[in-house]
């Protein structure tokens, strides 16, 4: 057994700018959960925060667009995704926003900690200014060919294909994604970030990682060894405003959303801790050196985990440690590939898209968890087709898991309307008993090490195991030795009681289902909820998602209890028609 251990799980910010779409939770938002569960269920003292990532410009630009102010944008679009992740059964400690009270002030003590301690410098810059409508233009909305790689469609903060951070007049041939005009560079003061003063320790830092995925390590490398310092302000009125003397009262400048939004890690375990009566609870989580860090998101995201986040922990520890004490660094930076639609990009604004919402209308969360973990981008980039995600669902979940439960539990309930005690067991029932419960070793190594695709594969292969038993014994034929029924019976109840603990992290509604038609009764997999909430610093309340999860079964063997009273069982997964692949195909663009 593992030693019980403070495990945070940093869940990727969603930006309130929109509904999500599958492609955004399968990344992160159900891996991210997948392994919280796992880690709980193990013992370990699990922290999982996240929240809406609601300034910056996607926001900005969002409400501009939809003739809306940011305010309401990020207020509507939190209260949809907070409904969206609720469906998906995603079992954070506290999403929130990062538009509270809580998150400005931790931010800002942040910032200043970072300034005492000289690694926040003032400079003039070159700013770009829309000549149409005398607007600041946003880095992520200026695109032109990447200096370092030559790549054609780098963007002002970034270059997907290099990985390199860029600034936005380092671009040649910038012009703007929102009407292709090319930019005026104006001068402006900022703020910036010393990185340059981080290389040496995040470099001993990452030499001290191990079992990150291969490409991540790399790519994190190579991003240290061409530092920048990094502007954390924008010319922006929407935002965190500046702590310091002298720029606090302006309303046209602001922290960069990056900076704030990675600090939001920190600031809900805080407001969680506050809201938890143990306003100090949070420190076990981020300052006791064997606290365990996982940080996960898809890869558009990796500088900010393991080059901007890291800086920033670093430079607020020391020399001098500001007012909330020294932090941990992360222990992992866990992160996704991509996810395609049908081999595209997914597209809100071309309809190559299925929102959350839509999907959890017409389809069960567990049938889309199911396909994320089996086939989702954990390293590869990966598609979703609605050919596969039906075959998936047909071929293997309702045939393969969802019969066994089904056959085992009616067989049982017709002829002994109860769990049957078992007789002498054979050889065949104790190999089988034993394949199942060493599950919980592998299965839950490779969960442990975020190998979620081999863990469910490993997990449904043991289902295969059950279920040739199960046509091997063929129960069904022991009309005339009702003894040996009961037994075989016994043994193959036993071994999905097992199974679908096994199964618990990755189908949690399925498997409270199962838990019931078993004659379990209580919480087997704990779910979120959204509760309206006051803020703690200034009034305005918002939904949160929280729960209890410290009630819900253990990662442990649990022998079933002959006589418990077994009814006739509705099935727990839905087949799907040949026809909602043509009908879903018929709703994307063509
Ligand atoms: N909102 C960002 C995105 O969607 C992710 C922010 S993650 C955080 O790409 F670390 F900054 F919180
Ligand atoms: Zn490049």
């Amino acid at each position: 057994m593992r030693v019980m251990s403070r495990v945070l799980a940093a869940v990727a910010w969603p930006y309130a700018n929109g509904p999500r779409h599958i492609g955004h939770v399968s990344g992160f938002g159900v891996p991210s959960d997948v392994f919280s569960r796992y880690m709980r269920m193990a013992g370990h003292d699990v922290l999982m925060v996240s929240g809406t990532d609601e300034h910056g410009t996607p926001i900005q630009v969002q409400a501009d667009a939809e003739g809306v102010t940011p305010r309401e944008l990020v207020d509507r679009y939190n209260r949809v995704i907070v409904e969206d992740l609720h469906g998906l059964g995603l079992s954070y400690d506290l999403f929130t926003r990062t538009t509270t009270g809580n998150h400005y002030r931790v931010v800002q003590e942040l910032f200043q900690g970072l300034y005492d301690n000289g690694y926040i410098i003032a400079k003039t810059t070159l700013g770009a200014i829309s000549p149409s409508t005398g607007r600041t233009l946003p880095d992520r909305y200026i695109e032109g060919t990447c200096p370092i790689c030559g790549y054609d469609s780098a963007r002002g903060d970034q270059c997907d294909n290099c990985g390199n951070q860029l600034d936005p007049d380092q671009l040649i041939d910038p012009r703007s994604k929102i009407n292709g005009e090319t930019p005026e560079f104006v001068e402006t003061e900022h703020f910036f970030l010393d990185l340059p003063a981080f290389a040496d320790q995040l470099n001993a830092w990452l030499d001290t990682r191990d079992g990150w995925r291969p490409n991540v390590l790399k790519f994190s490398r190579n991003l240290i060894d061409d530092l920048q310092p990094r502007a954390i302000t924008r010319d922006l009125e929407w935002g965190v405003p500046i702590p310091l003397d002298g720029w606090r009262g302006r309303d046209d400048k602001r922290i960069y959303v990056w900076f704030d939004a990675v600090i939001g890690y920190l600031s809900a375990s805080i407001e969680w801790a506050r809201r938890s009566g143990d306003p100090d609870a949070w420190r076990q989580w981020w300052q006791d050196p064997e606290a365990q860090g996982y940080y996960f998101m898809g890869k558009d995201n990796i500088v900010f985990h393991s080059v901007i986040w890291p800086s920033i922990l670093l430079g607020y520890s020391s020399p001098e440690a500001g007012s909330l004490g020294a932090l941990n660094l992360p222990t992992e930076v866990v992160s996704s590939e991509y996810l395609t639609m049908e081999g595209r990009k997914f597209s809100s604004s071309r309809r190559v898209v299925i929102y959350v919402r839509d999907f959890l209308e017409r389809y069960d969360a567990d049938a889309l968890r199911y396909f994320i973990a089996v086939a989702g981008p954990e390293s590869n980039d990966t598609d979703f087709t609605w050919a596969e995600f039906r075959r998936r669902n047909n071929d293997e979940l309702v045939a393969g898991w969802g019969n066994l439960v089904n056959r085992s539990i009616s067989m049982a309930a017709k002829n002994f309307g109860e769990i049957p005690a078992a007789g002498e067991l054979t050889a065949e029932d104790e190999r089988l008993l034993a394949a199942v419960r060493a599950g919980f070793d592998s299965v839950g190594r490779l969960l442990g090490k975020h190998r979620q695709k081999a863990a469910i594969t490993e997990a449904m292969r043991i289902v295969g195991e059950v279920n040739k038993y199960f046509s091997d014994q063929a129960p069904w034929k022991l009309k005339e030795d009702k003894a040996r029924m009961g037994t075989v019976l016994h043994v193959a109840l036993q071994a999905v009681r097992d199974c679908n603990t096994l199964l618990t992290p990755f189908l949690p509604h399925a498997a409270q289902k199962i838990h019931g038609l078993l004659g379990g009764t209580g919480v087997h997999a704990p779910m979120p909820e959204i509760v309206e909430v006051e803020d703690l610093d200034n009034g305005r309340s918002y939904p949160v998602l929280t729960g209890d999860y410290t009630v819900g079964a253990k990662w442990e063997h649990v022998a079933i209890e002959p006589g418990t009273p077994l009814a006739a069982p509705t099935p727990v997964f839905r087949k799907l028609d040949e026809s909602i692949v043509e009908e879903e195909l018929a709703r994307l663009e063509p």
